[in-house]
């Protein structure tokens, strides 16, 4: 059955920094945690970093002349830290130029500039003070991100603080899978600690601009769990898999606490909750205009007693992507109405929702990617229905505009509607590109 989106329903795309612009070392950039991490031996997919990527810095231009092209209604893009703060204290304005550009362009083409201000890329610099452990890390953070306010102001309309705190913090410092690696639960929590802190902050700082009509929010990664059985085991395995991946970080934002069921699992690894200071969860819980959800798939969660936490990922019959994550529209439905029932009834962006696939040029020259388009189609229907019941959700951003850097996976996994020839930096539209551009055209989802 076909379906129709609301005229003023957003239809977005989203990258970040690390991930497309390349030009590592260019314009008195200084190198970030991923910088490392992408060139320590072992880390990331043969070796694979984002010296070039897809070399955005240069061809931003050609890249929005495809947006338009697509139809976007608005890019999300992140803002490079270490571009704009080089040395601590230390304000390089030839970095901002490059965003000021980019805003520029978007803005000339009718595209709505929605800019992260932080996609994981923490300056070197910062990290060798300490980084999110350190609780200054706050304060060089608000330095930042107030300069970032200032310069571009109101010319970006939708702000994220942050993407993602739960891989900044947990996959980061306690899974030890994106960068720095650290594998100690006790960084992991102080460090989500900090970087909800400086959410909290930061918005704070922004109200202060009164822009018109700017919106700030944080993105949050909620994926959720299913119990594999009805046994009691399982179901207490995917309530603390629910704990360790959702409520650590909305609990905080939305209830103003820590989830006291966690802070038991992780007592025993952590000691005290010291780093939780007074009034810092008052601030975390500030108001927000709107939560980022992104998106991708679900868990399915079993007991396991190897496990630190006595839980452990499984597989159901439903088909996956080139990632592994099983493709199951039904949950962002579910998990859209849990928000709605537990959280928050504020304004909801879908700031990420894409599938990795194997794609390939074909003989023809074009890129038949029939399983994103479903993928997509499927996902938005939900949204849609959604919406039709209420759930005021106000737009969508596919990951990815392009193929990029998939951190720990190199390029070797392609999440873009457009595909990127990383030999010579052709960009094709990919056949779900022209479904999208259609899409949007007509706002109807067949
Ligand atoms: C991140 C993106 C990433 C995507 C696919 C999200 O976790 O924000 O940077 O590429 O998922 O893994």
């Amino acid at each position: 059955m076909a379906i129709k989106t609301k005229e003023n329903f957003i239809f977005g795309v989203a990258t970040s920094s690390y991930q497309i612009e390349g030009a590592a070392a260019e314009d008195g950039k200084s190198p970030s945690i991923w910088d490392v991490f992408c060139k320590t031996p072992g880390k990331i997919y043969e070796g694979h970093n984002g010296d070039i990527a897809c070399d955005h810095y240069h061809r931003y231009k050609e890249d929005i002349k495809l947006m338009s092209d697509i139809g976007v209604n608005a890019y999300r893009f992140s803002i490079s830290w270490p571009r704009i703060f080089p040395e601590n204290g230390k304000y390089n304005p030839k970095g901002m130029e490059f965003y000021k550009k980019l805003v520029n362009e978007l803005n000339s083409k009718g595209i709505k500039p929605t800019a992260t201000l932080y996609h994981w890329d923490l300056p070197l610099w910062a990290y060798e003070m300490g980084g999110w452990l350190n609780r200054d890390s706050v304060k060089w953070f608000k330095e930042y991100a107030l300069k970032v306010f200032e310069e571009l102001n109101d010319s970006v309309k939708l702000w994220i603080t942050h993407n993602e705190p739960l891989c900044s913090s947990i996959y980061s410092y306690y899974e030890g899978v994106h960068a720095p690696g650290h594998k100690n639960l006790r960084e992991a929590l102080t460090v989500a600690h900090h970087i909800l802190l400086s959410h909290g902050t930061v918005v704070e700082d922004f109200r202060k601009f009164n822009f018109r009509d700017s919106k700030i929010g944080i993105a949050l990664n909620l994926t959720p769990s299913y119990p594999a059985s009805n046994s009691k085991e399982d179901i207490e395995a995917a309530s603390i898999s629910d704990g360790y991946s959702i409520r650590w970080f909305l609990d905080p934002v939305f209830r103003a606490s820590y989830p006291e069921d966690m802070k038991e699992v992780y007592g025993e690894f952590v000691g005290e909750f010291d780093f939780i200071k007074d009034g810092d969860l008052e601030k975390i819980s500030i108001k927000n205009d709107f939560l980022g959800v992104n998106y991708y798939s679900r868990d399915l969660i079993e007991f396991s007693q190897d496990s630190e936490f006595n839980f452990r990922k499984t597989y159901g019959n439903f088909e996956r992507t080139t990632m592994d994550w099983e493709i199951v529209p039904e949950a962002l439905y579910k998990l859209i109405l849990r928000i709605r029932k537990e959280y928050t009834r504020m304004p909801i962006y879908i700031t990420e929702n894409g599938a990795a696939f194997n794609d390939e040029v074909s003989k023809d020259g074009k890129v038949h990617d029939d399983k994103r388009i479903d993928y997509l189609r499927k996902h938005l229907k939900k949204i849609v229905k959604l919406n039709e019941q209420g759930a005021d959700i106000r737009g969508y951003f596919a990951w990815s505009l392009m193929d990029n850097l998939e951190w720990q996976n190199g390029y070797s996994k392609r999440f873009g509607i457009v595909f990127i020839d990383y030999q010579t930096q052709e960009r094709i539209l990919k056949d779900s590109a022209i479904w999208y551009k259609d899409l949007i055209k007509k706002r109807i989802i067949e």
